[in-house]
């Protein structure tokens, strides 16, 4: 096990962290691999067992800081994806970025107009900075969850795919209840390279049912 000395002005929580990353075989693993970061194992593993990501497929990233998973996208063959964070991302061959709030009224139709038609995949890792205060980080990622679940009924093809992060046992039931019937399948999946202390959870939505009103 890596121990690092605590160093002055650095918190106890950061030699924590750090101590983690370097104690952390995806880290390693990610850095072998020449991904920018471990959660592309994540969206790798999700997707050898569920096989969303295809050739030619046209993709929305949201939450997609530093990259790792529009890497794994265009591996699979994917021809677009359009990406968005608040942190700056290093664009990458067929991939679109924008450095935005997704929360920003604008930034849907901005993503929507960049990818130029309808999505087959909408995939949300998107997380905020944890406030401690439990109840307050439980409106906020339910927030980003249903907005991401809004914006993906509005671009997705018949029979496209919608899987977001979400913590604490998935999706509040409302929510749930309204996937349930938008999509054919739904599944929530820890993944192996998800941390074991972290109660983050994907949920995965397959079989998109175009809506009525859809062209
Ligand atoms: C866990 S990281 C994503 C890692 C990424 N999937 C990868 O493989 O590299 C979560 C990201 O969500 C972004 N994020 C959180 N809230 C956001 C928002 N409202 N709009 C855009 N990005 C947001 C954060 O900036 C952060 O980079």
């Amino acid at each position: 096990m890596k121990k690092i000395k605590t160093a002055k002005g650095r918190k106890a929580s950061s030699t924590r962290w750090i101590e983690r990353q370097l104690n952390d075989p995806y880290v390693t693993r990610a850095q072998k691999d020449g991904y920018r970061s471990r959660a592309a194992y994540k969206l790798l593993e999700m997707d050898e067992k569920y096989k969303f990501l295809k050739a030619g497929m046209s993709v929305v990233d949201l939450g997609a800081a530093p990259g790792g998973w529009c890497q794994v996208a265009l591996q699979k063959g994917c021809k677009h994806v359009v990406a968005i964070d608040l942190l700056p991302v290093d664009e990458l061959v067929g991939m679109t970025f924008m450095q935005q709030d997704f929360m920003d009224e604008d930034a849907p139709q901005k993503l929507k107009d960049a990818l130029g038609g309808k999505a087959d995949v909408v995939m949300s890792d998107m997380a905020h900075n944890t406030t401690g205060h439990k109840y307050t980080d439980h409106l906020k990622i339910m927030a980003l969850v249903e907005a991401g679940y809004d914006f993906a009924c509005e671009i997705l093809k018949q029979d496209g795919a919608f899987l977001a992060k979400t913590f604490q046992g998935g999706a509040e039931s409302d929510l749930l209840a309204r996937i349930k019937i938008d999509f054919k399948t739904v599944r929530h999946i820890k993944p192996p390279a998800s941390r074991a202390d972290s109660s983050e959870k994907y949920l995965l939505a397959t079989g998109f049912r175009k809506q009525q009103n859809d062209s």
